[in-house]
């Protein structure tokens, strides 16, 4: 599904270099829920931009679905985020005129399908996160924990191969993060999962530090870290 392999990531100005990623080499299997950890500055978001399409790398190799996307022109790029990607931003990113309806159906509409279509896949996204009822409800009338669940309606409506969060409870409260992790949990465990795994893979510098089954790393009593699960990666299992 998510294949990377030995990817680096420089940041430059004028004054200083940032190694935001040092070779990371990364597999997810298509079913997988994998949690991205590690303390700030560790390249989390890097990582997840760079596996989103969102950013470009320097060296190494990614092949997304198969498909080596180190080389895609820009419209091919956004055709393939557009067809295979769903993100889910900490700041939830909703555009603030647009209604519940038309925030979900923006990806949507890049797409060659019907108005029917598109109507009943965002419907049914909004259903599954319970928000049916606030269609027409703007962004600003809604609580954080909604809006992050429109959001992810967004995310899912598209029927994406891979489904990226970075920090998607970071702006709730731990009741409304609660729902939206228990949410995400749900989406993976519906038809997207082939073979639920859970991994997390923690992140320093970045390089991956440890790689594993949340007990084994969150159990070692090793220096004290942030023990939230800072940034996810779902895997859909549909190829
Ligand atoms: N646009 C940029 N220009 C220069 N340096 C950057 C840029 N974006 C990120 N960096 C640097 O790259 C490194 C990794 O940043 P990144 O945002 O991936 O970390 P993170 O693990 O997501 O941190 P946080 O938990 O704070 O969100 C940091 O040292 C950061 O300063
Ligand atoms: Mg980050």
């Amino acid at each position: 599904m998510l294949k990377m392999h030995n990817v680096s990531k420089v940041y430059r100005t004028d004054l200083i270099e940032t190694h935001a990623l040092r070779e990371l080499s990364l597999e997810v299997g298509a079913g997988e829920f994998v949690a991205v950890s590690g303390p700030s500055g560790s390249g989390k978001t890097t990582f997840l931009n760079i596996a989103g399409l969102l950013e470009d790398f320097e060296s190494g190799s990614y092949q997304l679905d198969g498909r080596d996307v180190s080389r895609l022109s820009d419209d091919q790029r956004s055709k393939l985020r557009n067809e295979k990607i769903g993100f889910i931003f900490q700041s939830f990113n909703l555009i603030p005129d647009l209604n519940v309806f038309d925030n979900v159906d923006v990806p949507l509409r890049y797409r060659r399908m019907s108005a029917a279509d598109r109507r009943e896949r965002i419907t049914s996204a909004l259903e599954l996160v319970g928000l049916a009822s606030r269609m027409k409800h703007l962004p600003s009338q809604l609580s954080g924990g909604q809006q992050q669940r429109v959001a992810i309606a967004r995310a899912i409506a598209g029927d994406p191969a891979l489904l990226l969060a970075d920090e998607p409870t970071g702006n709730l409260d731990s009741l409304m993060a609660r729902q939206v992790m228990d949410l995400l949990e749900q989406i993976n465990e519906m038809g997207f999962a082939k073979d639920i795994a859970n991994r997390i893979c923690f992140l320093d510098q970045g390089r991956i530090l440890e790689e594993g089954p949340p007990a084994q790393i969150f159990s070692a009593p090793k220096e004290p870290r942030t023990q939230q699960f800072l940034a996810r990666i779902v895997a859909a299992g549909r190829l």
